[in-house]
C-alpha cells in the first residue's frame, strides 16, 4: 500500500481538552489497523467507522418521511443525525452508524464535530446573554460586539484587507459585496450626490436610479441561490430553472488537462482564451451601457466540479479588473478557512495588491465579506438588514480560529492534503479505467469518475464501507474534510475506496 501509517506527533492538543465531555466515547491514544499509534487532534476520537444498517437505515427513513410530512421539501436529505454522538472526523447517524466524514456538512464544519474548544464557549455562562438575546446588529450591538468582530474576522482577515462586513450565508455575503461593488462604482462615475431624477427615478427600479449595470461571472461558478445570486450562478439547470435571470456577462471558465505538467502550453493557451474573452466582454457591455462594476470568482469552482485556475490566471484577471475599474470579488465560501493550505486560497496566487472583496461563509460559521478601504459605503442604510450576523457564530468562531493557529491546522491541511493527493493519484494510476483528472488544493481535493452515475455510485459504495465523500459537477468525486483530518483518516478512506474499485 502506498498509505502507509505514520507516527504523527507534532500538533498535540492541550490537555484541558482531554477530559470527557463526550458520554460513553473516551479514549486516549488509539491503535489503527496498520497497528501504529496515531496522535489524534481531537481527544477521544472514534478509532474507526462502524456500519450497522443501510444508509438511510430503518430511523432515518422514518424521520425523512416526518420531515416530508411537514415540509414536503426532504429530496435532499441522505440521512439524520446524531450530532451528540458525532465527534471530530466521525459522523454518527441516528440509527447508531459511524461514519469518517470526508465532506463535513457541505465543507462547512471547520475543527471537526463537537470540538472541546467550541463547546466551552457555549457552556460559558459568560456567553449566554449573546445566545439568548440576538440582536440587530446594525443599529443596537452588545458592548462587546467589536471585540467579537476583532477576535473572529480580524485574525485571520486576507493580508492587506482591514474592513470587514458580517452577514448571515453565503449568498446573502456575495448579494452585498456585490450591492457595495456597484455603490462604489456608481459613486465614482457619478462624482457627486444623487440627482432629484436619480432619487425618483429608483423607488420604482427605473433608469437613471437604476442603472443597468452588471456583474461578469464565469461559467461553471456557483455564488448562491437568492435571485441576485443565480444571475452569477452557472453551473446547473437545476439551479436556476424557471426562474428570472438579470441577463448578467459570463466569461469561460479556463477547462484545464491533467496532469498539468503534462499539458503546460494547451491549458496556458485555455487560459488566456478565457481571459480575452473577459476583456472582450467588459468592453463590450461598456459600449452598451451595461457596464460591468464587478467580476465575481472562485479560486477553485466548487460546486461547478472542482474547476481549477494557476495563480497566473489570477494575476492576470486583477490586472485585466484594475485596468477597467471593475471590482474583482473574490468568492472564497468554500475556499477559504485552512482548506486549501493557505488560510485563503487566494494567498497562493502572490497577488501584486489584495482584491477587492473576500465574501466567506461556511468553516467561517458566519458569512461576511472584507473589502478595501475604498469600497466602504458613503451612507447609513445602504447596506443593512436585521440581523447583520450572529454573536454565537463569532464567539465560536474566534475560538476556532484560536485552535487553528496554536495547532497550526492550515498546515496540516497542507500535510494531509498532499499525504491524501498522493494517495488519490496512486488510486488514479491503478484505476485509470474508473478514476481521471486527480486535482486540488491542499485538503480541497477532487477526482473525476467515468460519468455521472460512475461517480455516484463509487460515492455510494465507499458510503456502505463508512466514508463520506461529496459529489460535484457533473462527474467529480470531491473530498472536504475538516481541518483535523490526518493522514490515518485519508488511510481509512483511501483502502476502502480501493476496495470499492477493485469491486467494480
Ligand atoms: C463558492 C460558494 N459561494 C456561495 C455559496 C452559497 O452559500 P450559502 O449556501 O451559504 O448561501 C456556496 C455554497 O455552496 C459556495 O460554494
Amino acid at each position: 500500500m502506498a498509505w502507509i501509517q505514520r507516527l504523527r506527533l507534532s500538533r498535540i492538543y492541550p490537555s484541558s481538552w482531554t477530559g470527557c465531555f463526550h458520554g460513553s466515547v473516551c479514549r486516549g491514544l488509539s491503535v489503527t489497523s496498520a497497528n501504529a499509534a496515531v496522535q489524534k487532534l481531537v481527544p477521544n476520537e472514534y478509532d474507526g467507522p462502524s456500519v450497522k444498517t443501510p444508509i438511510p437505515g430503518p430511523r432515518s427513513q422514518e424521520l425523512i418521511a416526518k420531515l416530508d410530512a411537514i415540509t414536503k421539501n426532504s429530496g435532499t436529505v441522505q440521512y439524520f443525525v446524531d450530532f451528540k454522538a458525532s465527534l471530530g472526523n466521525y459522523l454518527v447517524d441516528v440509527d447508531g452508524n459511524r461514519l469518517l466524514d470526508l465532506f463535513m456538512q457541505i465543507s462547512s464544519i471547520p475543527i471537526g464535530y463537537n470540538h472541546p474548544a467550541v463547546i466551552d464557549v457555549l457552556k460559558s455562562s459568560d456567553n449566554l446573554h449573546a445566545m439568548v438575546n440576538r440582536p440587530a446588529l446594525g443599529v443596537f450591538p452588545g458592548e462587546t460586539f467589536p471585540d467579537m468582530l476583532d477576535q473572529a474576522f480580524m485574525q485571520c482577515a486576507p493580508k492587506g484587507l482591514t474592513k470587514v462586513q458580517p452577514m448571515m450565508c453565503g449568498a446573502c455575503s456575495n448579494e452585498n459585496a456585490i450591492k457595495q461593488a456597484f455603490l462604489t462604482y456608481r459613486r465614482k462615475k457619478r462624482g457627486g450626490p444623487a440627482t432629484q431624477e436619480e432619487m425618483d427615478s429608483c423607488v420604482t427600479g427605473k433608469e437613471p436610479g437604476c442603472p443597468p449595470y452588471t456583474v461578469l461571472s464565469f461559467t461553471g461558478s456557483f455564488h448562491g441561490r437568492t435571485l441576485g445570486c443565480l444571475s452569477m450562478t452557472n453551473s446547473k439547470p437545476i439551479f436556476r430553472l424557471d426562474f428570472p435571470s438579470l441577463g448578467w456577462p459570463v466569461a469561460p471558465f479556463p477547462r484545464l488537462n491533467y496532469p498539468l505538467e503534462d499539458f503546460v502550453s494547451e491549458n496556458k493557451a485555455e487560459e488566456s482564451r478565457c481571459l480575452q474573452e473577459v476583456i472582450r466582454s467588459i468592453e463590450e457591455n461598456k459600449v452598451r451601457g451595461r457596464d460591468v462594476a464587478a467580476v465575481i470568482v472562485e479560486p477553485i469552482q466548487g460546486e461547478g466540479g472542482d474547476n481549477l485556475a494557476s495563480a497566473d490566471f489570477f494575476r492576470q484577471l486583477q490586472a485585466i479588473c484594475k485596468e477597467h475599474g471593475v471590482a474583482l470579488v473574490l468568492d472564497e465560501v468554500q475556499t477559504g478557512c485552512g482548506t486549501s493550505g493557505h488560510f485563503w486560497a487566494h494567498e497562493a496566487w502572490g497577488l501584486p495588491e489584495p482584491p477587492d472583496f473576500v465574501t466567506f461563509s461556511k468553516k467561517m460559521l458566519s458569512g461576511g465579506y472584507y473589502f478595501k478601504d475604498e469600497f466602504a459605503v458613503d451612507a447609513p442604510s445602504r447596506i443593512f438588514n436585521t440581523w447583520m450576523g450572529d454573536p454565537p457564530k463569532l464567539l465560536m468562531l474566534g475560538a476556532i480560529i484560536k485552535v487553528i493557529q496554536e495547532m497550526d491546522l492550515v498546515g496540516q491541511a497542507r500535510e494531509s492534503g498532499q499525504y491524501m493527493m498522493d494517495g488519490i493519484k496512486d488510486l488514479q494510476a491503478r484505476y485509470p479505467q474508473h478514476l481521471s483528472r486527480a486535482r486540488g488544493m491542499g485538503t480541497h481535493i477532487a477526482v473525476d469518475g467515468k460519468d455521472t452515475e460512475s461517480a455516484a455510485k463509487i460515492a455510494s459504495l465507499v458510503r456502505e464501507k463508512g466514508v463520506i465523500m461529496g459529489l460535484s459537477g457533473k462527474q467529480s468525486i470531491r473530498f472536504r474534510p475538516a481541518l483535523v483530518f490526518q493522514p490515518h483518516h485519508a488511510d481509512i478512506c483511501l483502502e476502502r475506496f480501493d476496495d470499492v474499485l477493485a469491486s467494480l
